[in-house]
């Protein structure tokens, strides 16, 4: 959530930073700014920001714009409407000072009154204005002393990055729980909230460390503890596939959510690879720091994260208890820690995530860190705040997912908890002829996802019907339910419809009512043990004029029910719900388009919730 971006070398800052925007900006889009120091006019600090996008702004940039020193933004908002004045960056009275900054200042309104207090008149409605003029007011002798002394009154989650017309030769920028990865370039110096931002300049990259202070100047960079004693925070060379990170044209060519959901063969033959071992009918998952002895005593897992990390955390907790027999469920992280959960000692905690930084996932880690308890993470980006404060854990190769809609990383956790649960499986009670089994089904499961994307064609003719609701069921039963929730999550959050996940069990309790020729229903029904069961309730949605589209296998009797008929290629039964998933992600996607909404940043949201 929001994007900081920052720069300083013999390059013009402005045009890198717009870049740099550009290609953060799924981390945010309701505004987006940036702040040079330097140009014709030694020490000049020039601001230029504007609510909507990067392109927006782009437009409208002053000519001569200039100065090789600079830090910009593209804001999410959470204090303040999304207008000029509350984007940022955001400066001081005396307009000496600019501050970009990611996450929260919780005591914000008690620093606000200060200032006021002093006599400070604060502009904009955010948290960040307030850093602006800490900076301001502090008469210290360095930039980082005075971003010090700031930093030392504020409560509260920040990634920020700071500039001083009176300090031109340097950006500070600090963490505390907001990543910022700093750059190293030939006589220049990058630093980002993401890599995405940086790879196009330099795979040469530092992670700040949480309580750390950076100077970045055009010859290197120096870390340190707020309180200013130094750190070592040598930077490393990555291997990236650096293609992932190409931007595609924005909305055009389906943008990134179609790139990723086609990419989901390929991310599932990544996640996979070396951790099947056919022999033995298990899986090699070395990062989970755990030998048998220890997965043999877990009595009990429990699945933490938001969204559809959370409905895919439901698909692995049926995956452990059908495998391995281990009583299993999965909670929506954000909720967790407020409840004063019981931690149990014999208790598997599994924190789940893509992006690694989602604030209410890893503050439900920490809470069982804090109580003793043992999580492991299944985590896409590498190095992630989740994934450090985890135990040890999977990660899953999806690559770089810019689409806010989430598609072939919730593949890879799928898959990422078959390989758990084959694992525990195989260290308990599952045989080894059903370990190859899975493996099998596993194995096939690229080539499957690949011929279900080739049904594009028709999905999308199914989809543009369903875009004409204004209302929607998604319906499924046991493994069928959650795949029906992660449906209608993807459905509404980019088409913006209602769309709404029931057991398929309790629509006649209640929900029932509002069937009609208007309201659709996309029934999940797999040919397994409650198919009779499942095609029942069909009839009895069609019979009350329900339109309905049903994810299906070819062999499942569906009789005379009148439907849209989707089928996917069978697989192991316990395998069956990420194959229904895909033409779900694949109808929301193209009722998204036939709309004619941006795809690729939803209304409301933006990628990786930061914040509370
Ligand atoms: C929906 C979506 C979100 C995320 C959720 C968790 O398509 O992407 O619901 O799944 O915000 O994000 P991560 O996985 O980064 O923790």
């Amino acid at each position: 959530m929001c994007g900081i971006v920052g720069y300083i070398g013999t390059q013009q800052a402005a045009p890198l930073l717009l870049e740099g925007l550009t290609r953060l900006e799924h981390r945010g889009y309701d505004s987006a700014g940036i702040a040079v120091v330097g140009g014709g006019t030694a020490g000049a600090l020039r601001i230029a920001k504007k609510a909507g996008r990067v392109r927006g702004l782009q437009a409208d940039l002053p000519k001569r714009f200039t100065g090789k020193v600079g830090i910009g933004h593209t804001r999410w908002a959470t204090h303040g409407p999304a207008n000029d004045v509350n984007a940022h960056p955001h400066t001081n009275a005396t307009h000496d000072v600019a501050v970009v900054h990611n996450g929260i200042i919780d005591n914000a309104a008690a620093l606000r009154h200060r200032l006021a207090d002093e006599g400070v008149e604060l502009v904009s409605d955010t948290d960040t204005e307030v850093l602006a003029h800490l900076v301001g007011l502090s008469t210290a002798d360095t930039l980082e002393r005075r971003v010090s002394e700031a930093l030392a009154l504020v409560e509260g989650t920040y990634g920020l990055a700071v500039v001083h017309a009176d300090f031109p030769d340097r950006i500070v920028v600090a963490r505390n729980g907001s990543p910022l990865i700093i750059g190293v370039g030939e006589k220049e110096m990058h630093v980002a909230s993401d890599l995405a931002a940086l790879v196009r300049y330099t795979t040469t990259v530092a992670h700040l460390e949480d309580g750390e202070i950076a100077t970045l100047t055009a010859t290197g960079f120096t870390t340190y503890r707020t309180d200013l004693s130094h750190t070592s925070r040598p930077a490393t060379t990555l291997d990236l596939d650096l293609t992932a990170y190409d931007p595609v044209g924005d909305g055009a060519e389906g943008g990134h959510m179609h790139r990723e959901m086609l990419d989901q063969p390929a991310a599932a033959e990544r996640v996979l690879r070396g951790r099947l071992d056919e022999r033995f009918g298990t899986a090699h998952l070395g990062g989970l720091n755990m030998d048998a002895r220890e997965t043999r005593a877990i009595r009990r897992v429990k699945i933490l994260g938001c969204g559809s990390a959370y409905y895919v955390g439901q698909m692995g907790a049926s995956l452990v208890e059908e495998l391995a027999r281990i009583p299993a469920d999965a909670e929506a992280a954000s909720e967790f820690r407020y409840r004063d959960p019981v931690i149990e000692p014999d208790t598997l905690y599994v924190a789940v995530s893509q992006s690694g930084e989602t604030i209410d996932t890893l503050l439900a880690v920490e809470e069982i860190r804090r109580k003793g308890g043992r999580v492991i993470g299944l985590v896409n980006v590498v190095g992630s705040a989740i994934a450090r404060a985890c135990d040890g854990g999977i990660y899953l190769h999806a690559g770089p997912e810019v689409a806010v809609a989430s598609t072939k990383a919730l593949t890879t956790m799928f898959l990422g908890f078959s390989l758990l649960a084959l694992q525990l499986g195989r260290t308990r009670d599952l045989s080894i002829a059903d370990g190859k089994r899975l493996i099998a089904g596993l194995q096939a499961l690229p080539a499957q996802i690949e011929e279900v994307l080739k049904s594009e064609d028709q999905l999308a003719l199914v989809a543009a019907r369903l875009a004409e609701a204004e209302s929607l069921f998604f319906i499924g039963r046991v493994r069928g339910f959650p795949v029906a929730r992660e449906g209608a999550q993807k459905f509404k959050e980019i088409t913006y419809r209602h769309a709404e996940a029931y057991q398929t069990s309790e629509l006649k309790h209640g929900p029932l009512a509002l069937i009609s020729p208007v309201v659709p229903t996309v029934a999940i029904v797999p040919d397994d043990e409650l198919a009779d069961r499942n095609v029942a309730a069909l009839h009895e949605i069609s019979a009350r004029g329900g339109p309905l589209v049903v994810v299906t296998h070819p062999d499942v009797d569906l009789g005379d029910v009148r439907c849209e008929r989707i089928d996917v290629p069978r697989s192991e039964r316990e395998l069956d719900p990420i194959l229904m998933t895909i033409p779900l992600q694949v109808l929301a996607f193209h009722a998204a388009t036939t709309l004619g909404l941006d795809v690729d940043k939803p209304r409301n949201l933006a990628k990786s919730v930061t914040v509370e």
